[in-house]
């Protein structure tokens, strides 16, 4: 004796128009209780619906591609005896088996998981439904491959006549995402950040970014990318310097001029780069010649309430500290007052950022690219110098330069930092009239 048994979709917690994306048996196919008979997929998840009985599937209703509620009659099946149909499965097995939880899914990392579904869209090719159905693989694994968005049909089964498990799926994966990897740092595309919608966990405000900020930020981050950075630091002693600059300061300043460290280190900067003229050349567009330039522009980054601002001193090399103090303070008004001219942000060799004024002791300042060295300045301070009898305090400037690893070696980078620290600890030198 047998009867017939519907199988319907059980309470699927209200989900509505959710989609069938695989039918797991056919007419003619003997099915155990529990056994998955098709995949459906919700904008959350996916999940399988279990036959309430065993028997053998004598209708299929629905096709892939096709929608359904709870309710939906999915196969009928003829069981032997009278039927004995299961309780409806509950929501929460349902959803249950849709967070993956089979005992070789939980192996994998969530950062796996993670870096799967944020590469998904560039790193994994697009599921072709005809080689997935086709590929030799249990319905857990169908179910966890859809999860990660693995075409089953590309995954090589190392399993008896090619059948694909959970490992397969995940050493396919990670090749597929070290493979785009390679193929991003060789110029394609990077991977993308998650979106995240911030104001579903409290209160939000919304500013746009400022102008400067706009364009600023795409050259930053392509620096960022394309040079390979490294970061000398250093410390140089300028309690000569101070004491004089504290000096001078006040005479200065009768004839309008600022005396500030900065521009010290500005021409300490152009005393150092005409023993080392690397450090203010440029890569050509092709990358394999090196563009030393017959003059040496010196920008300093501002900051102005718009945002970063990099005007430059032109011929910097030919002008003295008060000079360069002059047109230090000049520049840093009109970055502020937002005046600066085109001309006056271009043409730079080389960048100094200093952050001195702030405080600080050492941070790591990206290229203006394609300049190949920026200098980062911290806030100086009086540092115990064991002078061979007895501790003496100095008054030591912290050093940052950031340069080009395919242009600068690192040899190079600290020995530029240490005859920068010289000129620095040469009072006499910073102060040299130029011709
Ligand atoms: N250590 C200790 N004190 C320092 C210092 C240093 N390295 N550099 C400057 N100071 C002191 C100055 O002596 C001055 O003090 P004083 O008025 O008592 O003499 C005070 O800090 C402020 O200096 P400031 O007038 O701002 O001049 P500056 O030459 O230091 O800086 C700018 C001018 C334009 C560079 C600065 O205003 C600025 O914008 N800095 C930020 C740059 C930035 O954002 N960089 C990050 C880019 S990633």
């Amino acid at each position: 004796m047998s009867s017939n048994v519907e199988v319907r979709v059980p309470d699927i917690g209200g989900a509505a128009g959710v989609k069938v994306i695989e039918v797991l048996v056919a007419v003619g196919d003997a099915v155990e209780k529990e056994q998955s008979l098709v995949t459906l997929e919700s904008e959350k998840a996916t999940m399988d619906v279990p036959s309430t009985a065993a028997g053998r599937v004598v209708a299929v209703h629905v096709a892939a591609g096709a929608e359904a509620t709870e309710g939906t009659l999915v196969v009928t099946l003829e069981v032997a005896g009278e039927a004995k149909v299961a309780a409806a499965v509950t929501p929460a097995a349902i959803v249950g088996a849709s967070l993956l939880a089979t005992p070789a899914t939980a192996a994998v990392t969530p950062a796996a998981i993670v870096g799967a579904s944020l590469l998904a869209t560039p790193a994994l090719p697009a599921i072709n439904e005809t080689t997935f159905a086709k590929a030799h693989a249990s319905p857990s694994v169908r179910r966890f491959a859809r999860e990660l968005g693995v075409d089953l049909g590309q995954v090589r089964g190392s399993g008896q006549k090619g059948r694909v498990s959970h490992d397969d799926v995940k050493a396919w994966v990670k090749q597929t995402l070290a493979a785009a990897g390679t193929r991003g740092a060789a110029g394609g595309s990077l991977p993308k950040l998650p979106e995240v919608d911030f104001a579903k966990f409290g209160p939000v405000r919304v500013v746009p970014l400022t102008r400067i900020q706009k364009i600023s930020g795409p050259r930053l981050h392509a620096s960022w990318v394309n040079l390979p950075h490294v970061t000398q630091f250093d410390q140089a002693d300028i309690t000569g310097m101070e004491a004089t600059r504290q000096e001078l300061k006040d005479s200065a300043a009768e004839k309008g001029v600022k005396l500030t460290p900065l521009a010290f280190v500005v021409r300490a900067c152009a005393r150092v780069i005409a023993k080392f003229p690397k450090f203010a050349s440029s890569l050509d567009a092709a990358g394999e010649n090196l563009v030393y330039k017959q003059y040496l522009h010196i920008g300093f980054a501002a900051d102005t309430p718009n945002g970063l601002v990099v005007p430059v001193i032109r011929d910097a090399d030919r002008k003295d500290v008060y000079e360069i103090a002059r047109e230090l303070a000049e520049l840093s008004a009109k970055a502020r007052a937002g005046q600066l001219k085109a001309a006056e942000m271009q043409g730079g060799c080389f960048t100094i950022s200093s952050l001195g004024g702030i405080g600080g002791t050492a941070f790591t300042p990206i290229i203006n690219a394609p300049e190949v060295a920026i200098l980062g300045v911290s806030k100086s301070s009086q540092q115990p110098h064991w002078d061979g009898k007895q501790f003496v305090p100095r008054l030591m400037l912290p050093l940052s330069l950031s340069y080009d690893h395919r242009v600068i070696d690192g040899a190079d980078g600290a020995r530029f930092t240490a005859a920068l620290a010289l000129e620095l600890a040469n009072v006499a030198g910073l102060l040299e009239a130029v011709p």
